[in-house]
């Protein structure tokens, strides 16, 4: 056991992130009047090569004029591997309203990615005497990320989260699918004439999870590309939830509510998580470290799997 206490992540609902072209402003104030957590106006490939100067315009203006209500309001800049990324930095820091809450850092590959950033914005904030810190997310979407993604997650105090972006890691790691994130066609297990499908993603997840909470940053899932395919967007959010992630992505708006739904913990889990604590309270009160619960075993590590529940549904509630 470390003498270190495992910093918290932010307190605050991360459970749908919805993303949108800055070049397709009719879609901004559809995204403010969402149910989203997280507005993500994106600069960077949603955005064509042509359009890079306009969106960057649009979403300039759009953070100051559309009413983002009480959303975390999020801008996706281009990599620091274009000739695009330091105007869009210097342009927002520059020119957009205090409201701009946070700057979400494609590809990134190393901690010096997140340092690099981190020393523009802050030089631009103090010249500026902006009041507002900027925070950061970041999205881990090549071989490099994952490889170094502890270093990535512990590299700035202005990192709040962190997402899997499936399309990008996908090509960066030459696995053999076009698919955004869900299932996998080819990856699967056979037994006796059956198939039994597995989670390509799994290991990616997992490292992020525990990179994310050894430093106190949110894990989120990132896109799921077939909007058509509800059944497999909530699989994906379920596994993702299980597994200690806080939210997903949305690329339209009919998966914000699937999120929300997943990563909102049901009342039946709370009702469950609140009988646990009570049981446990009951143990202590009787000397006890152990007991059980519907037949099973409960115990001191139990209390605190109850307490992720019961946190989560309270910071959600209010
Ligand atoms: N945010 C808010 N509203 C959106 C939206 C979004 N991202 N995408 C579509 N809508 C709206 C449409 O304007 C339309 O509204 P209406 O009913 O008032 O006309 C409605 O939702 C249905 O849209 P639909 O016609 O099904 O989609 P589309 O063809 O207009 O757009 C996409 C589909 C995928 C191109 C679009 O959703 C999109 O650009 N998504 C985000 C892509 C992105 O940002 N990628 C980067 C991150 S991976
Ligand atoms: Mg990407």
């Amino acid at each position: 056991m470390s003498f270190r206490l495992q910093p918290a992540a932010p307190a605050r609902p991360n459970r749908c992130q919805l993303f949108g072209p800055g070049s397709r402003v009719a879609l901004f104030e559809k995204m403010a009047a969402s149910g989203a957590d997280v507005i993500n106006l994106d600069l960077e490939d949603s955005v064509a090569p042509s359009d890079k100067d306009s969106a960057r315009q649009n979403v300039i203006q759009a953070i100051g004029d559309v009413d983002w209500g009480n959303k975390t309001l999020s801008v996706r800049i281009n990599g620091l591997d274009t000739p695009y990324w330091y105007r869009d930095v210097v342009d927002l820091l520059e020119q957009a309203d205090e409201r701009l809450d946070q700057i979400m850092i494609p590809k990134v590959g190393c901690g010096a990615d997140i340092y690099a950033v981190d020393a523009l914005v802050t030089a631009i904030e103090t010249a500026k005497g902006r009041s507002k810190k900027i925070s950061f997310e970041v999205i881990i979407e090549s071989a490099a990320g994952i490889a170094h993604v502890e270093e990535i997650a512990a590299a700035s105090p202005r990192l709040q989260a962190m997402s899997l972006g499936a399309a990008d890691f996908a090509a960066s790691m030459g696995m053999q699918t076009t698919g955004i994130g869900g299932t996998q066609e080819n990856y699967y297990m056979a037994h006796v004439g059956a198939k039994y499908w597995s989670d390509p993603w799994h290991w990616a997840q997992a490292a992020i999870v525990a990179a994310c909470r050894t430093h106190g940053v949110l894990p989120v899932d990132g896109p799921f590309g077939d909007f058509s395919d509800d059944e497999g967007f909530i699989a994906q959010a379920k596994r993702s939830a299980t597994l200690g992630m806080v939210g997903k992505w949305a690329i339209h708006p009919k998966q914000i509510a699937l999120a929300n739904e997943v990563f909102t913990p049901s009342k039946e889990q709370v009702k469950e998580a609140r009988e646990i604590l009570t049981a446990m309270e009951q143990a202590k009160a009787k000397g006890e470290g152990a007991t059980v619960y519907k037949g099973r075993l409960v115990d001191i590590a139990s209390i605190k799997q109850a307490e992720v529940i019961v946190r989560q549904s309270e910071m959600i509630n209010g």
